[in-house]
């Protein structure tokens, strides 16, 4: 028996950094939000052992590295199963392109198997556990990875510790999007170490600015300053949850729920990668302008790109500013925003359930 799942990838409405932790991860801040566009994860479970991975994109890995593999691992060994994984990977989705897509890849390989599990008559050897609890699917979701819990989820949800901390925000009204994935990389480990020496930077001079001041460590550095700017976005997050509905356009319906995503971005959200990633990468914002000047209410890097995107009034404008970017040689979708509901309807699954 072979299921499949639908793997879809998300943006990130805002991210803000703090201090770089003792176990090298980042405090940060982030509102994730789910998107339609998807790769799709097809397992199967039959007699033997090991985890095949496969996959016709070059880029992506075939051993223990992929999310894939360790995540099937882990779930292997929480349900006390046994037999041979084979987890096949049809990539549309762009690798190393900020739109979580390996982590959405290993959060649908954890629903698939489970069900697979559950359909083959290999049941798991301990029969104590047929099923993850859903503390243990978040447990072993971010054991893999910070922004594989929020697939989880699904919808509009908050992040904060490293990312993996998670916790779902008011369902959103589905918002028209389009979505551009450039060619090139980027490296989510070298846009945070980017991030302290730009910190480090500014920090050495401020301090150069103040006669007599002596020169601050690393730690000093990415310390206190950092951690008060994420309380202060907290509080800002806060104020926009609990604020007054907005005064702008309503959205179709007119309601506060319905506006809210729009009310985020009018708060004026900031992706802290942009300020490392554009001065590497100009093309990339060049492609927000493009996307600003295409009519988008916001556009933004998601996460350390390489994928930006833009929000849109309508669906007919959106496809027609993704058409208008092909048409100038950048490579753009038009796409939507994907409520938690119509995420858990399209995979069958609630993290509840
Ligand atoms: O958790 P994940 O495997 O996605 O993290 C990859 C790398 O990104 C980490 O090893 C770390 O260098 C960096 N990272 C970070 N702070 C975070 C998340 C990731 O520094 N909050």
């Amino acid at each position: 028996m072979t299921v499949a799942v639908r793997s879809f990838a998300k943006i990130n409405l805002g991210l803000y950094i703090g201090a770089r932790r003792a176990d090298g991860f980042h405090d940060l801040r982030t509102v994730y939000q789910t998107i339609a566009l998807h790769d799709l994860i097809r397992v199967s479970v039959g007699r033997g052992r090991g985890i095949e991975i496969v996959c016709d994109d070059a880029r992506v890995p075939l051993d223990s590295s992929n999310t894939c593999y360790r995540i099937a691992e882990l779930v292997m060994a929480e349900l006390g199963a046994k037999g041979r994984v084979r987890i096949e990977i049809e990539k549309r989705l762009p690798v190393q392109g900020g739109l979580g897509a390996a982590s959405s890849n290993a959060v649908a390989t954890m629903i698939a198997l489970e069900r697979a599990l559950a359909g083959t008559g290999l049941s798991p050897v301990s029969t104590r556990k047929r099923k993850l609890s859903a503390a243990a699917r978040l447990r072993i979701a971010a054991e893999v990875g910070s922004d594989l819990p929020l697939f989880l989820v699904g919808g509009t949800v908050l992040g904060v510790g490293r990312g993996e901390e998670v916790y779902p925000l008011p369902d959103l009204a589905a918002v028209p999007m389009v979505v551009v994935t450039p060619e090139v990389g980027v490296s989510t480990p070298r846009a945070f170490a980017d991030w302290d020496a730009l910190v480090q930077r500014e920090c050495e001079l401020r301090s150069a600015g103040q006669p007599g001041a002596a020169v601050p460590t690393r730690e000093q550095l990415t310390g206190p300053a950092t951690s008060d700017r994420l309380v202060e976005v907290g509080c800002a997050l806060s104020a926009w949850l609990c604020g007054p509905p907005n005064t702008g356009a309503p959205a179709k319906g007119g309601s506060r729920a319905g506006n809210l995503l729009l009310d985020l971005v009018r708060t004026g959200i900031e992706n802290d990668f942009a300020r490392v990633v554009f001065p590497q990468y100009p093309e990339l914002r060049d492609i927000k302008g493009a996307l600003e000047r295409a009519g988008a209410s916001y556009a933004s890097l998601s996460g350390s790109g390489s994928a930006l995107y833009g929000l849109f009034r309508s669906r007919a404008e959106a496809v027609e500013a993704a058409s208008r970017l092909r048409k100038q040689g950048v490579r753009a979708v038009a796409t939507s925003t994907l409520t938690r509901r119509q995420v858990s309807k399209l995979q069958g699954f609630r993290v509840a359930g």
